[in-house]
């Protein structure tokens, strides 16, 4: 029996995407450390699923545990989640990035040749773009230097399986380049539960609604757009999910090794401000905000052309603001602590 491996499966996206194969009657199995998630988020996919999921806590950078796992099952492909995620972070800890994501997915892929699995689906970044890149951003565009290390093992990530293809042509990898993923299954279930204090927007705001944080700071509102806050292409999550799906189902029929790249985000740029007042309009809520002084390394605005996903995969995102906004109210409202009740 074929399985699909899913590396940091208990996470944010990967407990969506896992939802959503399960939905299929795809036999999964996770691996994660929980470094940043909770086993609850499967536990919760296991019942809206009513199907079970086979789950393993360690680290991806543990060969002998991959073995073990691979030993067991039959995988037809891997979808790699697993890796860590805070940009600022990232520039405090650079080693521990590196060290992670990048050797982290080496460790993988050494396994998955070893036994013969050759259909690989990668989590990248917009951020692989770089500063210099004028939006919309387009997968034939040259790549630029992201500024944060996050970025870097990114680009980096998507440079060492070029290469891995380059070496084995029976290998498929489909770098999968999100922009802003938001939202959480229409259930309000399962969704994003940060560690501390959120790092990104939607959280931040979910959150001062909830009442859990007095205020939002909105960095920067001199920039060059149309209200002076940054723009970006939020997606929701259930379509981002899905979109792993669609580059499965793509990548397994392909006859050959490749290496392709994929945007995954709505084409649609929103800015900070319409976020908050979005919010405010589908939930109800006030959120109090004040304007701070721009982050570092924030860019003005960037989004997708996400018509090579709509071609090749035969995906787009169907999801609206009024989703995402009531998507993420539901989480929060029902969860106002995550997953720790
Ligand atoms: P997340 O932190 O919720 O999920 C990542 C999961 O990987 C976590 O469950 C964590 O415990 C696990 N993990 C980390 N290191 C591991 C290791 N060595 N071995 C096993 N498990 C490990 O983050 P997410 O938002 O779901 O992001 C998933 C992936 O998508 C990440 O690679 C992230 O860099 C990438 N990505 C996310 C965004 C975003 O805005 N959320 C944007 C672009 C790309
Ligand atoms: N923002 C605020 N206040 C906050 C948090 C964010 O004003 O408390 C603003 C930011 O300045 C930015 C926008 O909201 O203008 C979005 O910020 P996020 O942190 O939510 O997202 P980013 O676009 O900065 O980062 C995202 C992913 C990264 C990825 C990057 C580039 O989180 O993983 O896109 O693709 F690297």
């Amino acid at each position: 029996m074929n399985h699909i491996l899913v590396t940091g499966g208990a996470g944010y996206i990967g407990s969506h995407t896992v939802l959503e194969l399960l939905k299929l009657g795809e036999n999964v199995v996770v691996i994660d450390d929980l470094s940043n998630s909770s086993k609850e988020s499967l536990n919760r996919v296991e019942t809206l699923s009513g199907k079970a999921v086979t789950f393993f806590e360690g680290s991806i950078l543990d060969q002998d545990l991959l073995v073990n796992i691979f030993s067991q099952f039959s995988f037809s492909s891997v979808i790699h989640f697993a890796g860590h995620k805070a940009v600022g972070e990232s520039v405090n800890k650079p080693l521990s990035y590196y060290h992670n994501n990048v050797q982290g997915t080496v460790s993988l892929v050494e396994v998955m040749e070893k036994f013969n699995v050759n259909n690989l689906v990668f989590s990248s970044s917009a951020t692989v773009y770089g500063e210099g890149a004028k939006p919309p951003y387009i997968e034939t565009q040259t790549l630029g230097c992201p500024t944060s290390p996050y970025g870097q093992t990114k680009l980096m990530v998507e440079r060492i399986l070029a290469d891995v293809v380059r070496s084995n042509s029976d290998f498929k990898v489909a770098n999968l380049r999100y922009f802003n993923p938001i939202g959480a299954d229409e259930s309000g279930q399962i969704g994003e539960d940060p560690n501390g204090i959120p790092n990104n927007l939607m959280p931040f705001v979910a959150q001062v609604a909830v009442g859990k944080r007095a205020e939002l700071s909105i960095f920067g509102n001199d920039y060059a757009t149309e209200d002076g806050t940054c723009e970006r292409d939020y997606i929701h999550v259930t379509d981002l999910a899905q979109g792993h799906v669609a580059a499965l189902n793509w990548l397994v029929n392909q006859a050959h090794g490749l290496c392709e790249a994929f945007n995954l985000g709505t084409g649609t740029p929103y800015s900070v401000l319409k976020i908050v007042k979005s919010f405010e309009q589908y939930t109800k809520v006030k959120v109090p905000f004040k304007f701070v002084p721009r982050r570092d390394g924030d860019l003005d605005a960037f989004w997708a052309n996400a018509d090579k996903a709509a071609d090749k995969l035969n995906w787009q995102a169907h999801k609206t603001m009024q989703d995402m906004m009531e998507d993420t109210w539901r989480w929060q409202s029902n969860n106002p602590n995550g997953y720790n009740a």
